[in-house]
């Protein structure tokens, strides 16, 4: 199925063609994927409204694409290799034909307790092969997946749950992650006690065994459930164009808004992008360390690599445990050929000192991924010199949950590489910078705000339940363009740099993180008056969080403190968790009461010397009173 561009003139030819005649190159790429019925239109679209349609007509079953079509070639292949929490414990892996049969027994098990295309289900697990096995399930039979990170809390998992009127969560009964066990099947408890009116029943898979409380009104145990079904599952006939899954991501303003993902477009993408920026070759065993709860693991775990017929490892854990040496272990025994993490993980390990991969054999890789977050330089050597020994590429994937796909990136051994660089975008993919106006800022070495200017397969078509929303987020900043929301220069060769967020968006550890969210955490505190949160530079996560703090009738100590973050805790999770706090009698406003972040920002980074004008402040005053306190 699709393309693989193998030299520099293929990928210079491709990308002529792509924009040239983007109808007749996706039209290309989409054929060779099985339908039911052939699509009649390539794609239609305007991004006023907006609206995007891809391979219109079309009808299939991604799972087919994924599964089915393998069979008469690979059914005795690996599609997935499962390693667990700690090393000790068995290797689990299913053949195309085991992953075949877990899916239609999965797709019947939740047809039987009546779920329906079209119906939404929740996922709350840990990365076992069970999640996949669900998701897949879903697709199967049309229904709508809403995998929910297992680390938010129970009120953000109510707040998705809600959002998408789920019908069913599944779930397991606890977690392993590293050293910790933790209690999922009592948070998704939590979560019902909260809201969920929606939800009728919640499937537990019982990953460690231990006792939990049970429902028997709506709990089914996923053992019970599968046991009884056929292996075999009729598929779904699924139009192009309808709804694969629903997945929640930070904004800048107010909750979560679930990004929609559709079958035909997604499928083409996933796989095109998968099978050139990894340039996966028959036999490789390939490896993302994301978890499915985030768009990298949909894409580049579960989607993309079964479309391409690969053999894809999921793992349980975590990357320090039993200690920094995990990661490499685990290429070293799976013989992993490519390798995509986050580079907050390899700064993590890096701190770790440079002895710890050096105790593995790492011949195997060929391909370094990176995704999530800018890459600093520092990082970027230490990936290229002590995992990849000079020899393996390293692809600096740009991508976003909305884009569905990796859109910039170098690929390996074709095109050039650069530190911090996402360098160059893929076929079809039509990046350009614009300053606040909308202006085009053409030309070499210039900056911008990064913005897409024709569509693409697995581009996002509408956050769920508000139309609205999407239209005045990615399309109403700049006519006839998506906007990204980041910040980007172009280097003298073309190359693109992606810096960061433009918007109230920080990137902590790789995920997203809105401030207002954060804030709205922080302000449910009982003494909390008002607060305002921006990102800063920090060593490992990327960015930190730092908060700012009005607050009435209470102690300002380590416990106060304290407290706040478990308000974050309990409404977010734990990756929302302030880094500092620093409580003040006031923030920096303008006339019209609008709190001056740019301020906030750079006092919390600690440029001082870049304030800028404040003297058109309301209450200019306050600016020394934070930097007095700074929390250093
Ligand atoms: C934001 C999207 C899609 C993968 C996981 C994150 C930042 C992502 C890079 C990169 C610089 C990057 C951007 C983007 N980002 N990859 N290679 N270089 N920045 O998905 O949670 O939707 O976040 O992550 O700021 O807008 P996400």
């Amino acid at each position: 199925m699709t393309t693989q561009i193998k030299s520099i003139e293929e990928y210079k030819e491709h990308y002529q063609r792509s924009i040239e005649n983007p109808e007749k190159y996706w039209e290309e790429q989409a054929r060779h994927f099985y339908w039911y019925e052939p699509f009649e239109r390539v794609c239609e679209w305007n991004f006023t409204e907006p609206s995007v349609k891809w391979f219109l007509g079309g009808k299939t079953n991604i799972t087919v694409n994924c599964i089915d079509r393998h069979l008469a070639t690979k059914a005795n292949q690996k599609a997935i290799i499962w390693e667990a929490n700690m090393p000790d414990e068995e290797v689990v892996s299913l053949t195309y034909q085991e992953l075949h049969d877990e899916v239609c027994k999965c797709a019947n098990g939740l047809k039987e307790i009546g779920v329906q295309k079209g119906d939404r289900v929740v996922f709350y697990m840990p990365m076992v092969p069970e999640l996949a096995i669900g998701v897949l399930a879903c697709a199967r039979i049309g229904a709508v997946h809403s995998v929910v990170f297992a680390g938010f809390s129970a009120q953000a998992l109510a707040d998705r749950v809600d959002d998408a009127q789920a019908n069913v969560i599944i779930c397991s009964d606890f977690n392993n992650r590293g050293m910790k066990c933790i209690p999922v099947k009592q948070v998704v408890d939590d979560a019902m006690d909260i809201s969920c009116n929606s939800v009728k029943n919640v499937i537990v898979y019982r990953n460690t065994g231990e006792e939990i409380n049970w429902s028997d009104d709506t709990d089914i145990d996923w053992a019970d459930l599968m046991e009884k079904q056929e292996p075999i599952c009729e598929p779904e006939i699924m139009d192009s164009e309808d709804l694969l899954f629903i997945l929640y991501t930070s904004g800048s303003t107010g909750k979560p808004k679930g990004v929609v993902h559709t079958v035909g477009g997604y499928m083409v993408y996933t796989c095109y992008s998968f099978k050139n920026v990894f340039q996966y070759k028959e036999g490789d065993v390939y490896w993302c360390t994301a978890d499915i709860g985030w768009i990298t693991g949909h894409s580049y775990i579960v989607y993309g690599p079964l479309l391409a017929g690969a053999t894809t490892m999921m793992y349980e854990g975590v990357p320090t445990c039993p200690d920094a040496g995990r990661f490499w272990a685990i290429c070293e025994k799976h013989r992993v050929n490519q390798f995509y993490t986050a580079p907050t993980a390899i700064r993590a390990l890096m701190a770790q000192g440079n002895e710890w991969p050096g105790k593995y054999d790492l011949s195997s890789l060929k391909v370094l991924g990176s995704v999530g977050e800018p890459i600093n330089e520092e990082a970027w050597h230490w990936y290229d010199q002590y995992i990849g020994k000079g020899k393996a590429p390293i692809v600096d994937t740009w991508w976003q949950t909305e884009t569905g796909g990796i859109m910039l990136s170098p690929l390996p051994g074709i095109t050039d590489t650069k530190p911090t660089y996402a360098s160059y975008p893929l076929p079809g993919i039509q990046p350009v910078l614009v300053d606040n106006e909308g202006n085009l800022k053409e030309g070499n070495n210039v900056e911008g705000l990064l913005c897409i200017k024709h569509p693409w397969p697995s581009m996002i078509r509408t956050t769920y339940g508000d139309h609205e929303r999407c239209k005045s987020v990615y399309f109403s900043l700049f006519k006839n363009m998506y906007f990204t929301g980041d910040g980007a220069r172009r280097d003298d060769q073309g190359r693109i740099r992606v810096i960061g967020r433009v918007d109230d968006v920080i990137n902590v550890s790789g995920h997203r993180m809105g401030t207002a969210e954060v804030e709205n955490a922080i302000n449910e505190h009982p003494n909390v008056i008002e607060s305002a949160v921006v990102g800063y530079p920090h060593d490992i996560k990327g960015q930190g969080i730092y908060a700012f703090v009005i607050t009435q009738d209470k102690e300002l100590d380590l416990e106060f403190k304290d407290e706040i973050c478990a308000v974050v805790r309990k409404e977010i999770g734990p990756i929302a968790k302030p880094d500092k706090i620093q409580f003040t009698s006031g923030l920096p406003k303008t006339r019209s009461g609008k709190i001056m972040r740019r301020i906030l920002r750079k006092i919390a980074c600690n440029e001082m010397d870049q304030l800028g004008d404040i003297s058109t402040l309301l209450n200019p005053d306050i600016v020394k009173e934070l930097i007095q306190n700074r929390n250093k």
